[in-house]
Protein backbone atom coordinates (compact mmCIF):
# COMPACT_ATOMS: atom_id res chain seq x y z
CA UNK A 1 0.00 0.00 0.00
CA UNK A 2 2.96 2.07 0.76
CA UNK A 3 3.62 2.78 -3.06
CA UNK A 4 2.79 6.29 -4.49
CA UNK A 5 -0.09 5.85 -6.47
CA UNK A 6 0.66 6.47 -10.06
CA UNK A 7 -2.64 6.48 -12.23
CA UNK A 8 -4.38 9.64 -11.90
CA UNK A 9 -6.98 9.09 -9.16
CA UNK A 10 -10.59 9.14 -10.21
CA UNK A 11 -11.98 12.74 -9.41
CA UNK A 12 -14.57 11.38 -6.77
CA UNK A 13 -16.05 14.92 -6.60
CA UNK A 14 -17.39 16.02 -10.00
CA UNK A 15 -20.40 15.19 -10.66
CA UNK A 16 -22.35 12.11 -11.87
CA UNK A 17 -20.99 9.33 -11.32
CA UNK A 18 -21.41 6.80 -13.85
CA UNK A 19 -20.94 2.81 -13.09
CA UNK A 20 -20.83 4.23 -9.90
CA UNK A 21 -21.16 0.73 -7.91
CA UNK A 22 -17.61 -0.50 -9.87
CA UNK A 23 -15.92 2.36 -7.67
CA UNK A 24 -18.30 2.10 -4.68
CA UNK A 25 -15.40 1.32 -2.33
CA UNK A 26 -18.06 1.63 1.42
CA UNK A 27 -21.25 1.42 0.79
CA UNK A 28 -23.89 2.24 3.92
CA UNK A 29 -27.69 0.95 3.53
CA UNK A 30 -30.12 1.94 5.41
CA UNK A 31 -27.50 2.43 8.06
CA UNK A 32 -29.24 3.00 11.86
CA UNK A 33 -28.24 3.36 15.54
CA UNK A 34 -30.75 3.48 18.12
CA UNK A 35 -29.30 4.17 21.56
CA UNK A 36 -32.58 3.89 23.65
CA UNK A 37 -34.70 5.58 22.29
CA UNK A 38 -31.47 8.38 20.62
CA UNK A 39 -31.78 7.95 16.83
CA UNK A 40 -27.82 8.24 16.39
CA UNK A 41 -27.73 7.76 12.75
CA UNK A 42 -31.12 7.53 10.93
CA UNK A 43 -31.26 5.20 7.80
CA UNK A 44 -27.93 6.19 6.56
CA UNK A 45 -27.56 5.69 2.40
CA UNK A 46 -24.19 6.30 1.36
CA UNK A 47 -21.66 5.14 -0.92
CA UNK A 48 -17.94 6.66 -0.37
CA UNK A 49 -15.84 6.25 -3.54
CA UNK A 50 -12.41 4.38 -3.99
CA UNK A 51 -9.88 6.12 -3.03
CA UNK A 52 -11.76 9.13 -2.60
CA UNK A 53 -11.75 11.33 0.64
CA UNK A 54 -15.16 11.86 1.79
CA UNK A 55 -15.47 14.29 4.80
CA UNK A 56 -18.61 13.27 7.06
CA UNK A 57 -19.42 17.14 8.08
CA UNK A 58 -22.21 18.21 10.77
CA UNK A 59 -22.73 19.75 14.39
CA UNK A 60 -21.81 18.13 17.36
CA UNK A 61 -23.84 15.23 18.02
CA UNK A 62 -24.98 14.66 14.43
CA UNK A 63 -23.93 10.71 14.30
CA UNK A 64 -20.55 11.29 12.53
CA UNK A 65 -18.86 9.19 15.47
CA UNK A 66 -21.10 6.83 15.58
CA UNK A 67 -21.44 6.61 11.95
CA UNK A 68 -17.42 5.76 11.84
CA UNK A 69 -17.39 3.56 14.77
CA UNK A 70 -20.14 1.18 13.12
CA UNK A 71 -17.53 1.46 9.83
CA UNK A 72 -14.86 0.30 11.99
CA UNK A 73 -16.63 -2.22 13.64
CA UNK A 74 -16.80 -0.84 17.25
CA UNK A 75 -20.70 -0.38 17.55
CA UNK A 76 -22.92 -2.50 16.44
CA UNK A 77 -25.55 -1.39 13.83
CA UNK A 78 -29.44 -1.29 14.99
CA UNK A 79 -30.47 -1.87 11.54
CA UNK A 80 -28.90 -1.63 8.20
CA UNK A 81 -26.11 -2.60 5.95
CA UNK A 82 -22.44 -1.61 5.91
CA UNK A 83 -20.42 -3.13 2.45
CA UNK A 84 -16.60 -2.85 2.12
CA UNK A 85 -15.52 -3.83 -1.48
CA UNK A 86 -19.27 -5.14 -1.89
CA UNK A 87 -18.79 -7.57 0.95
CA UNK A 88 -21.05 -7.53 3.82
CA UNK A 89 -19.41 -6.52 7.13
CA UNK A 90 -22.30 -7.88 9.40
CA UNK A 91 -20.50 -9.75 12.36
CA UNK A 92 -17.09 -8.75 11.40
CA UNK A 93 -15.59 -7.65 14.27
CA UNK A 94 -12.90 -4.59 14.06
CA UNK A 95 -9.82 -6.11 14.10
CA UNK A 96 -10.91 -8.35 10.88
CA UNK A 97 -11.96 -5.54 9.05
CA UNK A 98 -9.56 -3.87 6.73
CA UNK A 99 -10.04 -0.48 8.28
CA UNK A 100 -8.03 1.69 10.77
CA UNK A 101 -8.94 4.49 12.63
CA UNK A 102 -7.24 7.67 14.00
CA UNK A 103 -8.56 9.24 16.90
CA UNK A 104 -9.01 12.85 18.21
CA UNK A 105 -7.09 12.10 21.11
CA UNK A 106 -4.29 10.15 19.13
CA UNK A 107 -3.88 7.95 21.86
CA UNK A 108 0.05 7.00 21.93
CA UNK A 109 0.91 4.85 24.38
CA UNK A 110 2.91 6.96 26.65
CA UNK A 111 5.62 4.60 28.06
CA UNK A 112 6.43 3.64 24.63
CA UNK A 113 8.76 5.50 22.20
CA UNK A 114 7.61 6.48 18.66
CA UNK A 115 8.81 2.95 16.78
CA UNK A 116 7.22 0.98 19.71
CA UNK A 117 3.85 2.76 19.13
CA UNK A 118 3.53 2.55 15.49
CA UNK A 119 5.33 -1.59 15.30
CA UNK A 120 1.83 -1.76 18.40
CA UNK A 121 -0.33 -3.28 15.90
CA UNK A 122 2.07 -5.24 13.55
CA UNK A 123 3.54 -6.91 17.08
CA UNK A 124 0.10 -7.88 17.94
CA UNK A 125 -0.90 -9.51 14.28
CA UNK A 126 2.59 -11.34 14.77
CA UNK A 127 4.01 -10.26 12.21
CA UNK A 128 7.71 -11.54 11.81
CA UNK A 129 10.71 -9.16 13.29
CA UNK A 130 12.07 -8.50 9.43
CA UNK A 131 8.73 -7.83 7.91
CA UNK A 132 8.08 -5.51 11.02
CA UNK A 133 11.19 -3.71 10.93
CA UNK A 134 10.68 -3.01 7.52
CA UNK A 135 7.25 -1.60 7.41
CA UNK A 136 7.90 0.60 10.66
CA UNK A 137 10.92 2.17 9.01
CA UNK A 138 9.28 2.46 5.83
CA UNK A 139 6.27 4.51 7.44
CA UNK A 140 8.29 6.43 9.66
CA UNK A 141 10.43 7.59 6.50
CA UNK A 142 7.16 8.57 4.69
CA UNK A 143 5.91 10.08 8.05
CA UNK A 144 8.87 12.67 8.04
CA UNK A 145 9.80 10.80 11.54
CA UNK A 146 12.86 9.15 11.27
CA UNK A 147 14.90 10.18 13.33
CA UNK A 148 12.68 9.99 16.25
CA UNK A 149 11.95 6.58 16.61
CA UNK A 150 13.42 6.35 20.01
CA UNK A 151 11.91 9.66 21.61
CA UNK A 152 8.47 9.48 23.96
CA UNK A 153 5.55 10.90 22.89
CA UNK A 154 5.19 13.54 25.07
CA UNK A 155 8.29 14.96 24.48
CA UNK A 156 6.99 15.50 20.41
CA UNK A 157 5.03 18.31 19.51
CA UNK A 158 1.28 18.34 18.91
CA UNK A 159 1.94 18.05 14.86
CA UNK A 160 4.51 15.60 15.49
CA UNK A 161 1.95 13.43 17.98
CA UNK A 162 -0.79 13.48 15.37
CA UNK A 163 1.84 12.31 12.53
CA UNK A 164 3.06 9.31 14.77
CA UNK A 165 -1.12 8.61 15.50
CA UNK A 166 -1.32 8.50 11.58
CA UNK A 167 1.81 6.10 10.89
CA UNK A 168 0.01 3.98 13.52
CA UNK A 169 -2.69 3.12 11.17
CA UNK A 170 -1.06 3.60 8.49
CA UNK A 171 1.46 0.85 8.83
CA UNK A 172 -1.26 -1.43 9.03
CA UNK A 173 -1.89 -0.99 5.51
CA UNK A 174 -5.92 -0.51 5.83
CA UNK A 175 -7.58 -0.70 2.90
CA UNK A 176 -9.65 1.94 4.38
CA UNK A 177 -8.50 5.24 6.95
CA UNK A 178 -10.95 6.48 9.35
CA UNK A 179 -10.30 9.53 10.92
CA UNK A 180 -12.64 11.24 13.85
CA UNK A 181 -11.80 14.81 14.43
CA UNK A 182 -8.07 14.27 14.02
CA UNK A 183 -6.86 17.86 14.11
CA UNK A 184 -9.03 19.39 16.77
CA UNK A 185 -6.38 19.35 19.32
CA UNK A 186 -3.78 21.33 17.37
CA UNK A 187 -3.89 25.25 17.37
CA UNK A 188 -5.43 26.91 14.66
CA UNK A 189 -2.20 27.42 12.40
CA UNK A 190 -0.76 24.04 13.06
CA UNK A 191 -4.35 23.08 12.08
CA UNK A 192 -3.99 24.70 8.41
CA UNK A 193 -0.44 22.94 7.85
CA UNK A 194 -1.08 19.59 9.08
CA UNK A 195 -4.43 19.19 7.03
CA UNK A 196 -2.43 19.83 3.63
CA UNK A 197 0.12 17.61 5.06
CA UNK A 198 -3.24 14.91 5.58
CA UNK A 199 -4.49 15.63 2.18
CA UNK A 200 -1.24 15.54 0.49
CA UNK A 201 -0.43 11.22 2.38
CA UNK A 202 -3.91 10.98 1.00
CA UNK A 203 -3.42 11.52 -2.35
CA UNK A 204 0.26 9.94 -2.76
CA UNK A 205 -0.86 6.79 -1.24
CA UNK A 206 -4.57 7.04 -3.01
CA UNK A 207 -6.28 5.58 0.08
CA UNK A 208 -9.93 5.84 0.75
CA UNK A 209 -10.44 8.17 3.64
CA UNK A 210 -13.46 8.66 5.82
CA UNK A 211 -13.02 11.55 7.91
CA UNK A 212 -15.14 13.26 10.38
CA UNK A 213 -15.13 16.48 11.21
CA UNK A 214 -17.66 19.77 12.18
CA UNK A 215 -15.41 22.50 10.76
CA UNK A 216 -16.87 23.43 7.49
CA UNK A 217 -13.40 24.59 6.45
CA UNK A 218 -11.45 21.59 6.94
CA UNK A 219 -14.19 19.78 4.90
CA UNK A 220 -13.96 22.08 2.04
CA UNK A 221 -10.43 22.22 1.49
CA UNK A 222 -9.69 18.42 1.52
CA UNK A 223 -12.96 16.67 0.36
CA UNK A 224 -13.52 15.29 -2.67
CA UNK A 225 -16.69 14.71 -1.36
CA UNK A 226 -18.88 15.94 1.64
CA UNK A 227 -21.80 14.34 3.46
CA UNK A 228 -23.40 16.74 5.24
CA UNK A 229 -25.30 15.23 8.45
CA UNK A 230 -27.91 16.50 10.90
CA UNK A 231 -30.19 14.74 13.72
CA UNK A 232 -28.95 11.73 12.34
CA UNK A 233 -30.03 12.15 8.79
CA UNK A 234 -28.46 12.58 5.39
CA UNK A 235 -28.74 16.47 4.19
CA UNK A 236 -27.01 16.56 1.13
CA UNK A 237 -23.68 14.40 -0.55
CA UNK A 238 -21.96 16.26 -2.76
CA UNK A 239 -18.57 17.82 -3.92
CA UNK A 240 -17.80 20.60 -1.87
CA UNK A 241 -17.98 22.96 -4.82
CA UNK A 242 -21.69 21.65 -5.04
CA UNK A 243 -22.72 21.83 -1.62
CA UNK A 244 -21.30 25.58 -1.12
CA UNK A 245 -22.76 26.87 -4.33
CA UNK A 246 -25.99 24.86 -4.76
CA UNK A 247 -27.32 23.67 -1.38
CA UNK A 248 -29.57 21.33 -1.12
CA UNK A 249 -31.50 23.14 1.34
CA UNK A 250 -31.46 25.68 3.89
CA UNK A 251 -29.64 23.49 6.75
CA UNK A 252 -26.73 22.74 4.07
CA UNK A 253 -27.00 26.76 3.53
CA UNK A 254 -26.73 28.14 6.72
CA UNK A 255 -23.82 25.39 7.95
CA UNK A 256 -21.68 25.72 5.34
CA UNK A 257 -20.36 29.44 4.74
CA UNK A 258 -21.16 32.76 6.64
CA UNK A 259 -24.87 33.45 4.93
CA UNK A 260 -27.34 35.65 6.08
CA UNK A 261 -31.16 34.34 5.37
CA UNK A 262 -33.65 37.59 4.75
CA UNK A 263 -37.49 36.85 4.76
CA UNK A 264 -39.07 37.86 1.51
CA UNK A 265 -42.13 37.53 0.12
CA UNK A 266 -42.18 36.29 -3.52
CA UNK A 267 -44.03 38.64 -5.99
CA UNK A 268 -44.15 36.88 -9.08
CA UNK A 269 -42.28 33.72 -10.38
CA UNK A 270 -41.85 33.78 -14.08
CA UNK A 271 -39.23 31.58 -16.49
CA UNK A 272 -36.63 33.98 -16.47
CA UNK A 273 -37.05 36.06 -13.10
CA UNK A 274 -39.06 35.92 -9.90
CA UNK A 275 -39.69 39.52 -8.31
CA UNK A 276 -39.16 39.51 -4.48
CA UNK A 277 -40.44 42.00 -1.96
CA UNK A 278 -38.42 42.89 1.45
CA UNK A 279 -40.31 45.49 2.98
CA UNK A 280 -40.86 48.48 1.22
CA UNK A 281 -38.04 47.21 -1.11
CA UNK A 282 -38.25 45.45 -4.59
CA UNK A 283 -35.51 42.97 -6.23
CA UNK A 284 -35.50 40.77 -8.76
CA UNK A 285 -33.50 37.81 -9.58
CA UNK A 286 -32.85 35.36 -12.39
CA UNK A 287 -35.20 32.66 -11.54
CA UNK A 288 -32.82 29.75 -12.43
CA UNK A 289 -30.49 30.82 -9.36
CA UNK A 290 -33.32 31.26 -6.96
CA UNK A 291 -36.41 29.16 -7.96
CA UNK A 292 -35.67 25.60 -7.92
CA UNK A 293 -36.21 24.76 -4.38
CA UNK A 294 -39.66 27.40 -4.00
CA UNK A 295 -42.50 27.42 -6.33
CA UNK A 296 -45.15 29.07 -4.62
CA UNK A 297 -46.45 32.23 -5.70
CA UNK A 298 -47.62 34.91 -2.86
CA UNK A 299 -45.57 33.62 -0.45
CA UNK A 300 -43.06 33.56 2.16
CA UNK A 301 -39.84 32.06 1.63
CA UNK A 302 -36.42 32.71 3.03
CA UNK A 303 -33.20 34.30 0.59
CA UNK A 304 -29.65 33.22 1.38
CA UNK A 305 -26.94 35.91 0.97
CA UNK A 306 -23.49 35.29 0.81
CA UNK A 307 -21.39 37.79 2.18
CA UNK A 308 -18.66 37.58 -0.66
CA UNK A 309 -21.14 37.86 -3.27
CA UNK A 310 -22.46 41.20 -2.51
CA UNK A 311 -21.12 44.73 -3.49
CA UNK A 312 -21.65 47.47 -0.97
CA UNK A 313 -21.04 51.19 -1.78
CA UNK A 314 -22.24 53.84 -0.05
CA UNK A 315 -25.60 55.45 -0.64
CA UNK A 316 -26.24 56.78 -4.02
CA UNK A 317 -23.10 56.04 -5.54
CA UNK A 318 -22.82 55.70 -8.87
CA UNK A 319 -21.48 51.64 -8.83
CA UNK A 320 -24.74 50.59 -8.31
CA UNK A 321 -27.33 51.47 -10.55
CA UNK A 322 -28.96 48.06 -11.37
CA UNK A 323 -31.69 49.20 -9.13
CA UNK A 324 -33.79 45.71 -9.39
CA UNK A 325 -30.94 43.57 -7.95
CA UNK A 326 -29.66 46.70 -5.12
CA UNK A 327 -30.99 47.12 -1.81
CA UNK A 328 -30.74 49.84 0.39
CA UNK A 329 -29.52 49.20 4.23
CA UNK A 330 -27.71 51.16 7.15
CA UNK A 331 -24.24 49.68 8.46
CA UNK A 332 -24.60 48.79 12.33
CA UNK A 333 -21.44 47.17 12.60
CA UNK A 334 -18.08 46.78 10.72
CA UNK A 335 -14.94 44.17 11.77
CA UNK A 336 -11.59 44.92 9.76
CA UNK A 337 -10.55 41.61 9.32
CA UNK A 338 -7.08 42.57 7.05
CA UNK A 339 -8.01 40.65 4.07
CA UNK A 340 -11.91 42.27 3.98
CA UNK A 341 -14.10 43.89 6.12
CA UNK A 342 -16.84 42.23 7.59
CA UNK A 343 -19.83 44.50 8.04
CA UNK A 344 -23.76 43.61 9.24
CA UNK A 345 -26.06 45.75 7.40
CA UNK A 346 -29.38 46.53 8.52
CA UNK A 347 -32.24 46.48 5.77
CA UNK A 348 -35.90 46.49 6.56
CA UNK A 349 -35.10 45.74 10.12
CA UNK A 350 -33.34 42.33 9.03
CA UNK A 351 -29.75 41.86 8.87
CA UNK A 352 -27.44 41.45 5.73
CA UNK A 353 -23.46 40.38 6.34
CA UNK A 354 -21.33 41.61 3.42
CA UNK A 355 -17.54 41.10 2.66
CA UNK A 356 -15.73 43.91 1.18
CA UNK A 357 -12.42 42.06 0.11
CA UNK A 358 -10.56 45.29 -1.30
CA UNK A 359 -11.66 47.98 1.13
CA UNK A 360 -8.70 50.04 0.28
CA UNK A 361 -10.75 51.62 -2.27
CA UNK A 362 -13.56 53.03 -0.18
CA UNK A 363 -12.19 52.44 2.67
CA UNK A 364 -14.72 51.58 6.04
CA UNK A 365 -18.22 52.68 5.49
CA UNK A 366 -20.58 53.33 7.90
CA UNK A 367 -24.38 54.90 7.76
CA UNK A 368 -25.97 54.48 4.74
CA UNK A 369 -25.28 51.91 2.39
CA UNK A 370 -26.56 50.26 -1.47
CA UNK A 371 -25.71 46.97 -1.44
CA UNK A 372 -25.86 45.55 -4.92
CA UNK A 373 -26.63 41.40 -5.03
CA UNK A 374 -24.67 38.92 -6.79
CA UNK A 375 -27.38 37.34 -9.94
CA UNK A 376 -26.38 33.96 -9.47
CA UNK A 377 -25.15 33.67 -5.70
CA UNK A 378 -28.72 33.87 -3.78
CA UNK A 379 -30.68 31.13 -3.03
CA UNK A 380 -34.14 30.89 -1.98
CA UNK A 381 -35.70 28.27 0.40
CA UNK A 382 -39.05 27.77 2.20
CA UNK A 383 -39.52 29.22 5.38
CA UNK A 384 -39.63 25.74 6.93
CA UNK A 385 -36.48 23.69 6.52
N1 LIG B 1 -22.83 5.12 23.64
C1 LIG B 1 -23.86 5.95 23.53
N2 LIG B 1 -24.96 5.79 24.31
C2 LIG B 1 -26.02 6.62 24.19
N3 LIG B 1 -26.08 7.65 23.32
C3 LIG B 1 -25.02 7.87 22.53
C4 LIG B 1 -23.85 7.03 22.59
N4 LIG B 1 -22.95 7.48 21.69
C5 LIG B 1 -23.53 8.56 21.09
N5 LIG B 1 -24.76 8.78 21.58
C6 LIG B 1 -25.70 9.84 21.15
O1 LIG B 1 -25.86 9.73 19.76
C7 LIG B 1 -25.90 11.01 19.15
C8 LIG B 1 -24.79 11.12 18.10
O2 LIG B 1 -23.54 11.09 18.75
P1 LIG B 1 -22.16 11.12 17.95
O3 LIG B 1 -22.18 10.08 16.90
O4 LIG B 1 -21.07 11.02 18.96
O5 LIG B 1 -22.20 12.56 17.27
P2 LIG B 1 -21.01 13.44 16.65
O6 LIG B 1 -19.79 12.60 16.50
O7 LIG B 1 -21.56 13.93 15.34
O8 LIG B 1 -20.81 14.59 17.59
C9 LIG B 1 -25.80 12.01 20.27
O9 LIG B 1 -27.09 12.41 20.64
C10 LIG B 1 -25.12 11.23 21.37
O10 LIG B 1 -25.47 11.73 22.65
MG1 LIG C 1 -17.86 12.93 17.34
Amino acid sequence: MLQETTTKQQNAGSGQNTGADQNAHVELKGLTKDFDGTLAVDDLDLTIYRGSFTCLLGPSGCGKTTTLRMISGFVEPTRGEILISGISQRGVPPHRRNTSIVFQEYALFPHMTVGQNVAYGLKVHHVAKDELRTRVNRILDFMGLTGMEDRLPTSLSGGQQQRVALARSLVMEPEVLLMDEPLSNLDAKLRVKVRTELKDIQRRLGITTIYVTHDQEEALSMSDKIAVMDEGLLQQYGAPWELYFNPSNRFVADFIGANAFVTVRIESLSESEIRLAIGDQRIALPSTAVADKVDDRDKDAKLSLRPESITIRPAGDDGTRDERRTLRGTVKANQFLGAYVRYWVEVEGQEVIVDDHDPRFQGILEGDVALLLGESDAQLFPIER
